[in-house]
């Protein structure tokens, strides 16, 4: 079946049409659907030769903890639900072997870590121990020493003053909450288990313990959303002065359980269309910088820019090696991407078997690697024309003559000589303008 489609005419400079359902936000580039099996290949080349530019290219880890209490009904990562003690246990045991496996590499060993980064799932369900083991086994393995950024994602019931003091005494720096809403029938309609005073009184715990980022994660667009609601929640999290805040469009890919409700008709309540998810967001960023946030990118705010950095993003905008562990973690290495094994009985056995669980690949030629670095960049809402002189030796005006012509004439950025800006409007939309500037061959492609 495919997926519903709406009419767009009122939104801000949409297409004629919008999918209500399906891929939105871009997180990488060639499209998923190019990585393939044959490409593995190139892989262990990649990790084979220790890197004549490594001093210049920062290397982060990624480790996914693949867990939840209980699954939100719009959520895309891999994550299972209730895990047991012993299989949080076991998994963590794999991780690390899987790490260990990387960082004998000839283009890792001896290279500084400079961003670190435990998503999911929820990392905050592990237990303190837990947290604790899985730190000294990174560290084993890794210097933390050059490192810029730790960041460590929780869910605000498992937030607990235990683990947060464990986080903060084991290095991490930036704390990133998943909140989407202050309002408890959203929250219940998303599937959501905590409510607004769970994330109240998560607040006050983690507020005190002085980690340098905490960032809070809204999402726009939610079942039961009304603009009541959204910016009632809003406001009340201005009111708690987190210094970030990013917000997310709901996006309803098909491999969330919300899309396959919406396909079997079965949701009391249609969720926004992007038209109204878009106003919502730009009246959104309106209120943030109202209150004495800056918009550092087309999802997030934060109060002082020069202290709440999101080195895990910038760096992998602009071309740094990211090392990801984990069921379904993604890597980009030497110019390779590759993904892991989606899931978890198969990542367990592959790491078990071969000491990683890869299952594709892409490996990206020259033009490919700038065209990647672009648009994610576009993300920021800025373009430097030095930065992409100097490193790939072009001139985005020229190089990109055609769809910035089209995307000026419709309002969404401004080129002059030191580069490209994207208008709020363009921000707002970025991750569907995006695909103007792929190489024609990916025009076409599916993003999965
Ligand atoms: C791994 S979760 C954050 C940590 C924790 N699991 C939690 O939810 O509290 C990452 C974030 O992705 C966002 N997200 C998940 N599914 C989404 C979707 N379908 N559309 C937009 N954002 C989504 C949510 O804002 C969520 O907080
Ligand atoms: S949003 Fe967070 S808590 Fe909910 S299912 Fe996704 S990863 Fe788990």
């Amino acid at each position: 079946m495919t997926a519903p489609t709406e009419s767009t005419s009122d939104c801000l400079g949409c297409e004629a049409s919008e999918p209500s359902a399906g891929n939105y936000f871009v997180s990488s580039y060639p499209p998923f659907s190019c990585w393939n099996k044959e490409q593995l290949a190139a892989v262990p080349a990649a990790f084979g030769t220790p890197r004549s530019d490594a001093v210049e290219i920062p290397l982060g880890l990624y480790l996914h903890v693949p867990f939840c209490a209980e699954r939100c009904h719009y959520c895309y990562y891999r994550s299972y639900d209730r895990p047991t003690h012993e299989q949080t246990d076991h998994y963590i045991d794999v991780l690390l072997n899987e790490l260990a496996s990387y960082a004998r590499m000839p283009a890792v060993a001896g290279r500084p870590v400079d961003f670190v980064y435990f998503g999911g799932g929820t990392p905050s369900l592990l237990t303190t121990d837990q947290i604790q083991r899985l730190f000294d086994g990174v560290q084993q393995q890794f210097s933390f020493d050059a490192v810029r950024e730790v960041t460590f994602e929780c869910a605000p019931q498992s937030a607990t003053t235990d683990r947060l003091r464990v986080l903060r005494d084991v290095g991490v720096t930036r704390i990133s909450m998943g909140v989407q809403q202050l309002n408890d029938e959203v929250l219940r309609k998303s599937g959501r288990i905590h409510r607004v005073e769970h994330v109240e009184r998560a607040w006050e715990r983690v507020e005190p313990l002085g980690f340098p980022v905490v960032n809070l994660d809204l999402m726009v667009g939610l079942v039961g959303e009304t603009d009541e609601s959204f910016f009632r929640s809003l406001e009340r999290i201005i009111a708690m002065e987190p210094p970030s805040v990013t917000i997310y469009l709901l996006e309803i890919p098909p491999n969330t359980p919300l899309f396959h409700a919406l396909q079997k008709q079965q949701i009391e309540q249609l969720p926004a269309p992007w038209n109204i998810k878009r106003d919502r967001m730009r009246r959104a960023f309106e209120q943030l910088e109202q209150s004495g946030y800056a918009i550092r990118s087309a999802y997030a705010a934060v109060r002082e820019p020069d202290l709440c950095r999101f080195v895990y993003q910038d760096a992998q905008y602009h071309g740094a090696d990211l090392l990801g562990v984990g069921v379904s973690s993604f890597s980009y290495f030497g110019g390779v991407h590759y993904q892991n094994q989606a899931s978890l009985d198969r990542y367990l056995l592959s790491v078990s078997d071969h000491g990683h669980a890869r299952a594709r690949a892409y490996q990206l030629a020259d033009d490919e690697r700038m065209v990647r670095e672009f648009v994610l960049q576009l993300k920021l809402g800025k373009i430097s024309a030095d930065y992409f002189q100097k490193k790939f030796g072009i001139s985005v005006a020229q190089h990109f003559a055609a769809p910035l012509e089209e995307c000026e004439k419709r309002g969404w950025l401004k080129v002059d000589d030191c580069g490209v800006a994207l208008t709020r409007d363009g921000l707002l939309r970025v991750d569907r303008l995006i695909p103007r500037f792929y190489l024609p061959e990916h025009q076409d492609k599916t993003y999965w």
